[in-house]
């Protein structure tokens, strides 16, 4: 949801007449835009409050050189060793099938064996995607029997475990070296130390307060980002049918905080290149952002760019028409 993945030459061109070495994106969410950075020659700092995220931006921007080999997919397919059943107990009959869900237990109990940091984010994140895959519609509001969902798309088709394989070998193609010490953090924004760390431009794309219904990640993402962490130190809200960890809060999300925390945001980067992502569906408006901004910057250019969002991926796929913004204070 939200991902920059479809405006990733468009965000390149438009950033290439700015100079910067070093470069922070604020709200990594898919990793996508920092992957772009890192294979611009950039140090990259991603940072992102969900933690699954965070196993994103490790994996493909931190990761220089770590890709899983046979002896690691050994130890991660090993179905022999006892592990917990976490994952079994609390969402038996909620997602997956019993199989399935042993499955990830195993696996998720084999990672911590790697003992790599780098292989245990790229085996994560592995196992993210597969279970993306295997959910219809990709998201985790939905649960049960799933037969109606099921168009006997390949991805559907493909076990848990075949997912895996397959995923452990695009990430692996994936890993490459762009020289640079780049860092995932796994923090709230307004926790980065700009003045350590000193960006040369900041890239910014929260999330923003929504028209109707909610733009709340972990609603829709609750499993997954448990799952990167094996829900350590998440409460899970038994009430609910999916068994959801807590909500996040972010300022950005609401009407009464969002313009403050714009402001803030800001404030706290003005030293360097800001550039905001947003689009025209967003609140606060485009005028009251720039004028947020030009209190810091005095040179503010605006691009734009009609773009497509595409919400679900099953059957029934609405298209809405939006204007992309990269709003630009250097
Ligand atoms: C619109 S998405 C970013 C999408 C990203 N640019 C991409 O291409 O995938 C917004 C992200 O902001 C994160 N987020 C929201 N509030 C945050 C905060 N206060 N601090 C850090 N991350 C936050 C969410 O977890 C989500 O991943």
């Amino acid at each position: 949801m939200g991902s920059k993945y479809k405006l990733l030459d468009w965000i390149k061109d438009e950033l290439s007449a700015y100079e910067f070495d070093s470069v922070l994106d604020g709200f990594s969410g898919s990793g996508a835009v920092s992957y772009l950075f890192k294979s611009m020659g950039k140090t990259v700092f991603s940072n992102d409050f969900l933690h699954m995220s965070y196993t994103f931006a490790k994996a493909t921007c931190e990761n220089n050189d770590q890709i899983l080999d046979n002896e690691d997919l050994e130890i991660l397919l090993d179905m022999e060793l006892e592990a917990p059943d976490f994952i079994q107990k609390t969402f038996k009959d909620i997602f997956y099938t019993e199989d399935e869900l042993l499955f990830l237990d195993k696996v998720s109990n084999n990672i911590k064996r790697l003992d790599n940091p780098y292989k245990e984010s790229l085996a994560k994140a592995a196992i993210i995607r597969s279970c993306l895959k295997k959910q219809p519609r990709g998201v985790f509001t939905i649960s049960g029997n799933m037969d109606k969902y099921n168009d006997g798309r390949r991805d559907l088709r493909l076990s848990l475990q075949e997912h895996f394989r397959e995923q452990i070998e695009i990430y692996n193609s994936i890993i490459f070296s762009n020289n640079k010490n780049n860092i995932a953090f796994n923090g709230d924004i307004y926790q980065f130390n700009e003045e350590f760390y000193s960006p040369d431009l900041v890239y910014l794309d929260p999330p923003y307060v929504p028209r109707s219904d909610d733009n709340c990640y972990v609603k829709r993402y609750h499993f997954i980002e448990g799952l990167s962490k094996y829900w350590e130190n998440e409460e899970i809200d038994y009430s609910t049918k999916v068994h959801k960890i807590k909500k996040k809060y972010t300022p950005f999300s609401y009407r009464r905080t969002a313009i403050e925390a714009f402001d803030t945001m800001f404030e706290k980067f003005r030293k360097s290149i800001i550039v905001l992502s947003y689009s025209s569906n967003g609140y606060p408006d485009l005028e009251t952002l720039v004028d947020i901004l030009g209190k810091y910057k005095t040179n503010i250019e605006i691009k734009r760019k009609d773009h497509k969002y595409h919400f679900g991926n099953h059957k029934k796929v609405s298209r809405s028409k939006v204007e992309e913004y990269l709003i630009i204070g250097s």
